[in-house]
């Protein structure tokens, strides 16, 4: 058992976006998923057309991809076997529960690109 001084309460994590050689730095309240802190900070994990046509984070298009640089287990299947072989994880099916490095997808291909 925990000692009330050994508690840490935090209802926020720091989440550090690497992106085009820069880096953002959020703060997201706990339990948000990845995808919707993303798009909050207009940090979009999305492509140019896969921004306006996506699934909405239900974890069905395969549209929200981004490199982890944190290790998080996966419990979406979808994200299961992008983990298992190497792809993308998605950002949707990613909650924020701890602090994480991420990095956007520079060269995305799927359903357009970034660039206009
Ligand atoms: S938004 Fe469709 S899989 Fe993530």
């Amino acid at each position: 058992m925990l000692r009330r001084d050994q508690l840490v309460m935090t209802d926020s994590y720091r989440v550090v976006v690497a992106h085009e050689g820069a880096e953002t730095e959020l703060s997201v309240a706990a339990g948000t998923t990845l995808r919707d802190a993303l798009l909050a900070a207009d940090c979009s994990p999305y492509g140019r057309v896969s921004e306006y046509a996506n699934c909405g984070g239900r974890g069905l298009c395969a549209t929200c991809g981004v490199r982890l640089a944190t290790d998080i287990d996966p419990d979406h299947w979808h994200d299961r076997l992008a983990d298992r072989f190497g792809y993308p994880r998605l950002s949707c099916q990613v909650t924020v529960d701890r602090d994480m490095r991420i990095k956007l997808l520079d060269d995305k291909l799927v359903w357009g690109g970034r660039d206009p």
